[in-house]
């Protein structure tokens, strides 16, 4: 058992809503590698079955090879839910820190090493912000039944509002299904913050004819009559790692390689979506790669490091990036660095806590209902 002791803070950056952010103190700044993973090995020996790692798809490799699981944001859900250790450390973004700390028990500690691993995206649709949108939107259909449904790539106040409102939360694995079940109990269906994986999804289902979108940043981009007639509205966010990819990376692709298959993430544009052969959340594309024949060439359009961890985990495929040196890592993923690993790991064995995520009372509540509901679909 870790005992805790009152962290002194190091900082006073407020830029993040969680006011325990501290930066990674200079002692840990120029580690050696093989000091760094020493250190980390005995700081894991010495916590045992206190501490598990989860690690997503996205992150390093120095932090992916410490990690007890690593996966989709579904999956890591799902191990943080299932897991007893007192303390689980994210190798992740902050909503999933997040979502850990509202799925695991009371007496579970979630820590997330950098608290600067905010997603973009995640910032794009405020809590405040829908809010006041959903009244727009509600009065433009006032007949309808909307049932919102938010990206787990949201903070946890708008997965609240979200199960306020009769919605849910869903990942990119089970997006259709969090749509059928809306449309079960509703007419329309509120998808936010990412476009891209509303759109995709709508056409999955058949419904590509039935989006309308909604920018809250342009008083141009909201339209009350397509609001009122279409039956999918979109929320105008996206991720700007995976808005890179372009047709034209598909078709240079195939002409370099006419033997390579193109593998995706929902979070691509329509259309490079429709020139992919496979489309899928991170743990599809791990899946298709695991699966692949030896020889096969496989394009991969999602974030770098995934692809460089699909071509050393998998070297009898061929795995290329599939927008060569233009495709991006995610700076929000990037900040989880493996020296602020050996630091929170070092400091739990001194019986202190470093950059501890919790939920204020008031949202997990909420949160937890709409994230039940992902994981019961
Ligand atoms: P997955 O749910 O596919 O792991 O994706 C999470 C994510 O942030 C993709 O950008
Ligand atoms: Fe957010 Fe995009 Fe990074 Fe995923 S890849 S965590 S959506 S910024």
């Amino acid at each position: 058992m870790v005992k805790m002791e009152t962290a002194e803070l190091e900082t006073d950056l407020s830029l993040f809503k969680y006011d325990n952010l501290e930066q990674l103190p200079s002692r840990y700044r120029d580690l050696e590698v093989d000091e760094r993973t020493e250190r980390i090995e005995a700081a894991l020996a010495a916590l045992g079955d206190d501490v598990v790692i989860l690690g997503h798809n996205y992150q390093r490799r120095e932090v992916v090879e410490h990690a007890d699981f690593v996966g989709d944001s579904y999956q890591l859900s799902k191990r943080a839910a299932e897991a007893d250790a007192e303390y689980v450390i994210f190798g992740g973004v902050t909503f999933m820190a997040e979502s850990a700390d509202i799925i695991t028990d009371d007496d579970q500690t979630v820590i997330l090493p950098s608290m600067e691993a905010s997603c973009p995206m995640a910032g794009m649709a405020e809590a405040l912000q829908v809010d006041s949108a959903w009244a727009e939107i509600t009065a433009a259909a006032p007949d309808a039944d909307i049932v919102p449904i938010t990206y787990m790539n949201s903070y946890a106040d708008l997965k609240a509002f979200c199960a306020s409102q009769g919605g849910l939360v869903c990942t990119s694995s089970n997006a259709h299904r969090a749509f059928e079940w809306a449309f079960d109990r509703g007419d329309k269906v509120l998808f936010l913050p990412d476009k891209h994986l509303g759109e995709n999804t709508a056409h999955r289902l058949g419904m590509g004819g039935e989006i309308a979108t909604w920018d809250p940043w342009d008083p141009e981009g909201k339209d009350d009559d397509d609001v009122a007639e279409k039956d999918i509205i979109l929320w105008d966010g996206y991720c700007q790692v995976h808005e890179r990819f372009r047709v034209d990376h598909v078709e240079a692709i195939r002409e370099e390689h006419p033997d390579a298959n193109v593998v995706v993430h929902p979070e691509c544009r329509r259309e490079v979506v429709e020139a992919a052969d496979v489309v899928g959340s991170t743990a599809t594309i791990c899946e298709t790669i695991a699966e692949a024949d030896p020889g096969e060439t496989w394009a991969i359009g999602t974030e770098i490091h995934l692809a460089n961890h699909l071509e050393r985990w998998h070297p009898d495929v061929n795995v290329l990036p599939l927008c060569g040196d233009a495709c991006m890592d995610c700076n929000a993923m990037r900040q989880i660095d493996p020296n602020y690993l050996a630091w929170v790991l070092e400091e739990l064995v001194e019986g202190r806590e470093r950059n501890v995520i919790e939920v204020a009372p008031e949202e997990k509540e909420l949160a937890k209902l709409a994230l039940d509901r992902m994981l019961e679909i």
